[in-house]
């Protein structure tokens, strides 16, 4: 079934919830939180409380309506990621600098492993960019596997503890390098 992105908006904050408590929660078996308890938790609520604030972006994956007769209808959201711009009072577990946004990511267990968190982050940096944002940062535990997404989209590690890592992205693009000095036009 066809996915498509459009940008995240006020009226996202309750499913950004719902992708939080999948990114908490994401190890198999782990106990569940709900949303509200999730949003209730300091450290984990300011991901999405107050959403949208000046500087967040984010990007929802959706598909087209199931409606049973055949008409138009809502389209349901599987998966969204975005970013948020942290106060270094109030940093989140991925903290750089307070230019420096953090992402969180998450899809719906039934469509995961289908490109869809792919096209999501690759659709958030491509934001970011426009955006003039500099970098992007992220934090994620050792053995959780969307390590290899981030890596595979140039996150680069920047911090390591005994339980996750912070990872960094430069928006700009990587062919963007200047010539040597001296190099002719
Ligand atoms: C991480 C997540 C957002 C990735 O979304 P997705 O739609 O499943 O990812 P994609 O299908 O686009 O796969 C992208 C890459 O992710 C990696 N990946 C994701 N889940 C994986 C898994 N369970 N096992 C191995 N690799 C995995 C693969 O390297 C894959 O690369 P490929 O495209 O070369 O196969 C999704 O799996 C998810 O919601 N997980 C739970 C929440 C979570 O962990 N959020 C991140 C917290 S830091």
């Amino acid at each position: 079934m066809e996915v498509t992105l459009r940008a995240a908006g006020p009226d996202d904050a309750g499913f950004l919830g719902d992708m939080l408590v999948e990114a908490v929660c994401w190890r198999p078996g782990a106990v569940r939180l709900d949303r509200s308890t999730l949003l209730d938790t300091p450290e984990l609520g300011h991901y999405v409380l107050g959403w949208p604030r000046p500087g967040d972006r984010g990007v929802i994956a959706e598909t087209p309506d199931r409606d049973p007769s055949g008409g138009p209808g809502r389209p349901t959201p599987v998966g969204a990621a975005w970013y948020r711009v942290f106060d270094p009072a109030d940093p989140g577990f991925g903290f750089v600098s307070a230019g420096v946004p953090e992402v969180s990511i998450g899809v719906v267990a039934d469509w995961r492993g289908r490109g869809v968190g792919r096209r999501l982050l690759s659709a958030l940096l491509a934001a970011a960019a426009a955006d003039g944002v500099p970098a992007l940062c992220l934090s994620v535990e050792h053995d959780n596997p969307a390590r290899h997404l981030y890596l595979s989209l140039g996150f680069r590690m920047v911090a390591n503890d005994a339980g996750a890592c912070t990872m960094v992205r430069t928006t700009a693009p990587a062919e963007e390098v200047s010539p040597p000095q001296g190099a002719a036009e």
